[in-house]
């Protein structure tokens, strides 16, 4: 995975070595609202970053994340990811979260374009996937100014405070 870079930000790979920076951050309040998160103890969390690909390629497989921090600031402000899942190999799946004191600055689009490019280049995916909730308007308006074209709603699409929730499914083509 490479360190990628925009006007404004750094996206640090995630590994076992920043693991528990990003297992903190998954324990920042206002994540959750429109989201389940892994409820892994900080060892699992690490565990599970161990386990998974370090190179991101053509056919990579699973969960690549990156912790967004901002200029040469040490404290991550949100972290974004790019998912691979055997089913549908073509096609990733953007995730995104910005902490509350951090948001409606463009963050969140800044950083989820720069892994779009990543995904499409350093993977050669044919497209990308976002889901959100119909009640997270930030999370929409992200995908909308990025491009994303709404094409299905999906009942019980996701769980969302382990209930079912109805989702909306985004595509962004090559
Ligand atoms: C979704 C999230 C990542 C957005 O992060 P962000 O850095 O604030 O996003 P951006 O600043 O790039 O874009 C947010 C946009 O939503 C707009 N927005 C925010 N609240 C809004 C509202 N209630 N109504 C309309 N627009 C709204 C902002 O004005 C901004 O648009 P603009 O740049 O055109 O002004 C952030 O809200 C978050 O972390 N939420 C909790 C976790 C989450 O829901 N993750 C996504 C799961 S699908």
């Amino acid at each position: 995975m490479n360190v990628l870079t925009t006007a404004r930000l750094r996206l640090i790979p995630v590994d076992t070595r920043n693991a528990h920076a990003l297992w903190k951050l998954l324990q920042e309040p206002g994540l959750r609202e429109f989201q389940d998160l892994p409820k892994f103890d900080a060892q699992g969390f690490r565990r599970s970053v161990e386990q998974r690909e370090r190179r991101l390629r053509p056919g990579s497989l699973g969960r690549f994340e990156w912790l967004m921090y901002r200029g040469s600031e040490t404290r991550a402000l949100g972290w974004v990811s790019l998912r691979m899942q055997e089913r549908d190999p073509e096609s990733g799946e953007v995730g995104y979260s910005v902490i509350e004191s951090e948001r409606n600055q463009g963050f969140a689009s800044e950083a989820v374009r720069a892994i779009i490019a990543e995904g499409f280049s350093a993977a050669r995916l044919a497209r990308i996937r976002a889901f959100c909730i119909p009640e997270n308007v930030p999370s929409r308006v992200v995908l909308e100014k990025i491009g994303f074209t709404q094409k299905a709603t999906l009942p019980h699409g996701a769980m969302v405070h382990g209930k079912p929730v109805d989702v909306l499914a985004f595509v962004l083509e090559r």
